[in-house]
């Protein structure tokens, strides 16, 4: 993940051919449900303006950095094009027709798996990224967006061009188990 970019804008054609692109990511049943909304030039001090307050943009050392992104993507997902589909003739035993009944709403999966391969295909294009969490104002983050409000705010890709002034991320230094050992073989 990089949180400090130049200030460069990111071409909005480009962005828009690589979120189409990771949209090639599985969805349950095909409900393809996720969506992308790419912001761009005066819309990303909107986006930071929304989706920080004053003191977090004093108090954070990336806040400099991260206002710097050329774009920011809005990856959001629609709950209803999952219940509809599984409404279908060959789901319809599933019982996953209602909201409530899905164990692991794979809504949520779906813009997880788009967003991973967005992350790489950015980064294939020599473009710099981090995914960003929702910490403030989600409706008013999808109003800016003109996404329905119907949908979920998943989470955000900050992207631009890096320079280099990252602050490395203190959750790096956290001991934590490592991958292989995150692998099993039950042999
Ligand atoms: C679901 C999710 C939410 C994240 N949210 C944030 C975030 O809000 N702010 C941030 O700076 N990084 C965020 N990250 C990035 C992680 O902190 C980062 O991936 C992790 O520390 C490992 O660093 P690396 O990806 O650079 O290897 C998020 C990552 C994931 C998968």
């Amino acid at each position: 993940m990089v949180r400090s970019f130049t200030g460069e804008a990111v071409s909005g054609e480009l962005l828009a051919e690589l979120a189409t692109e990771a949209l090639r990511s599985p969805t349950a049943g095909n409900s393809a449900g996720v969506y992308f909304t790419i912001l761009e030039g005066g819309q990303v001090a909107r986006y930071f303006e929304i989706a920080t307050d004053q003191p977090w943009r004093d108090r954070n050392i990336r806040a400099a950095g991260l206002l710097r992104a050329g774009a920011v993507i809005l990856v959001t997902c629609d709950a209803r094009a999952y219940v509809r589909r599984y409404a279908d003739h060959d789901k319809i035993g599933s019982g996953l027709d209602d909201v409530d009944g899905w164990p692991i709403p794979y809504w949520l999966t779906d813009a997880a798996m788009a967003t991973m391969s967005l992350l790489l295909l950015l980064h294939e294009a020599e473009l710099a990224a981090t995914i960003w969490g929702n910490f403030r104002d989600d409706r008013g983050v999808l109003a800016l967006g003109e996404v329905p409000e119907e949908h979920q705010l998943f989470a955000t890709v900050i992207v631009g061009h890096s320079d280099g002034l990252d602050h490395r991320s203190a959750s790096l230094d956290r001991p934590t188990p490592s991958r292989a050992s995150r692998v099993r073989r039950l042999t």
